[in-house]
């Protein structure tokens, strides 16, 4: 009775947190757009630009490879099984991109570090994403900044990686635009296999599902990279925050934007309250912590409890993945198996490790939809079992 009466509560206090949404609308293409600087709007919004700047501190560096051993065996035969750093967040992005030990051949790995390569794109069209990486590399003067979610307007938001207004189409204009602000790269991308174009793998936000996802790259016939011991085509799944954050199962999707948990609202000296673009986890956020505070008292702990749980299904199923890939590659090379038998268990293997990836990449431990994240390990631990028990 009493939890009934908790979760209606609950309910109603949901409803009334309703953020004056504003619609995400795309930016005008083709139109000889410069970009003005970060630097450029100091003096007109000091106070957004000094909370911007301090994206400067966060510059700790990890070694994901080091921490998770077995994207080594996983990730094999592309090149983030090498040397996979934890990046550093919006201010280090072109010297991340540049820096990461793996090679780049074209400039669409820019797409989502810099405004000057989204400026060209808008003027240039699809075939700035074959320009050569050192050739852009030389037109880049910062990393994320003001363009890539105002255009030069300075206050208002705007999308400007139009493959986002693409995959949307007329649900676009439905989106709470301070959410379609990050989905412009916090989302799952390929390449377009003929233009090298940025790409979403879906066209509506009921086919962002990883089940819809995954059947669109089957019938693509899409990889991104096959695994040399293995010869399975296997699928990099890429940060897919939008995806899951607003997918089926999230709690607070109609609620709350990104920028909801991710922007404190501030006030300066003379009491003026501005959005902080100091991009941070509401769990470092004090505001952000007692706004959450009715209904979590404890949001830290929450929260952790969800990412322990989540972490450890991930680590548990990817040792399995490991273990999956190493088995399959001896078979390959014992030579005991059809090419029928080897054919069925790479397709599991394949769409196993996509399942895994979905999750092992998606940067909120299972914060953003425990749910999903459970659904996804959950096939993804099946489709493993299932190729394992293929092999004994
Ligand atoms: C133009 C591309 C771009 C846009 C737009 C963007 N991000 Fe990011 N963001 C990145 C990249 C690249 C990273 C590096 C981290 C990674 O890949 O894990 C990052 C990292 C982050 C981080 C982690 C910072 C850290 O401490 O490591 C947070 C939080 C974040 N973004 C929030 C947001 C929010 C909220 C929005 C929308 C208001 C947004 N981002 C929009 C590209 C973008
Ligand atoms: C209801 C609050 C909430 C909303 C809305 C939300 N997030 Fe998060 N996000 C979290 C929590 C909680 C974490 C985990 C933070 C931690 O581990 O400290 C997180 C983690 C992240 C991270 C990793 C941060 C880091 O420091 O490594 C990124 C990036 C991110 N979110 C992006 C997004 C994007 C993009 C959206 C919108 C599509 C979004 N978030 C919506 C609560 C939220
Ligand atoms: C990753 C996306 C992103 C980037 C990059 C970004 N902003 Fe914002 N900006 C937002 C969001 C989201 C809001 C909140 C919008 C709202 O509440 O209406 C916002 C709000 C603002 C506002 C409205 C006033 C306020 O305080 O809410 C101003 C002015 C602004 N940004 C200026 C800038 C400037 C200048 C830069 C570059 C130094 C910049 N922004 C970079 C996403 C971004
Ligand atoms: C009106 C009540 C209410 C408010 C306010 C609220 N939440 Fe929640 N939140 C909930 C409920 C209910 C759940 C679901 C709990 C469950 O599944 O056990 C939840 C779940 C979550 C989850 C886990 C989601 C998942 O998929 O497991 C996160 C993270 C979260 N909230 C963050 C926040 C943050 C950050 C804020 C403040 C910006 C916030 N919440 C404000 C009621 C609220």
């Amino acid at each position: 009775m009493k939890k009934t009466l908790l979760m209606a509560l609950c309910v109603a206090l949901l409803l009334m947190v309703c953020v004056s949404a504003q619609a995400a609308t795309a930016t005008a293409t083709g139109t000889g757009v410069t970009v003005i600087k970060a630097a450029d709007w100091a003096e007109t919004y000091p106070d957004v630009y000094a909370s911007y700047e301090k994206n400067a501190e966060n510059e700790a560096v990890f070694d994901h490879v080091e921490e998770y051993p077995m994207i080594a065996t996983v990730y094999e035969g592309m090149a983030f099984n090498k040397f996979y750093n934890s990046a550093r967040g919006h201010y280090y992005t072109v010297q991340d991109v540049t820096n990461t030990g793996r090679p780049h051949a074209l400039a669409n790995c820019f797409t989502c570090k810099t405004p000057d390569f989204t400026a060209k794109v808008n003027n240039e069209g699809v075939s700035a994403y074959t320009i050569k990486f050192e050739d852009m590399l030389a037109e880049v003067n910062e990393s994320v900044s003001c363009y890539n979610c105002h255009a030069n307007t300075g206050n208002e938001l705007v999308v400007t990686h139009t493959y986002l207004a693409d995959a949307m189409g007329d649900e676009l204009a439905g989106l709470n635009a301070e959410t379609a602000s990050c989905a412009q790269c916090h989302v799952e991308y390929y390449f377009a296999p003929e233009t090298k174009a940025v790409t979403l793998p879906y066209d509506s936000l009921a086919a962002m599902h990883p089940d819809s996802i995954y059947a669109l790259f089957e019938e693509m016939n899409f990889a991104d990279y096959t695994n040399p011991r293995t010869g399975v085509a296997q699928i990099k799944v890429q940060h897919p925050e939008f995806e899951t954050y607003m997918g089926a199962g999230s709690v607070h999707a109609a609620q709350f934007s990104c920028a909801d948990c991710h922007m404190e609202k501030a006030t300066n000296e003379a009491g003026e309250t501005y959005t902080s673009h100091y991009w941070q986890s509401p769990l470092a956020s004090e505001s952000i912590k007692a706004s959450c505070a009715a209904c979590h008292p404890d949001l830290e702990g929450f929260v952790k409890g969800i990412q322990a749980k989540a972490e450890e299904r991930t680590i548990a199923i990817g040792t399995k993945l490991e273990e999956l890939t190493n088995k399959l590659a001896d078979a390959v090379a014992a030579g005991k198996y059809s090419e029928e038998e080897l054919n069925a268990i790479r397709a599991l293997n394949r769409k196993g490790q996509f399942y895994w990836d979905f999750v092992f990449v998606e940067n909120s431990e299972g914060a953003h939809n425990s749910r999903l994240t459970n659904e996804c390990l959950d096939k993804a631990e099946q489709l493993i079992d299932e190729a394992l028990a293929k092999l004994v």
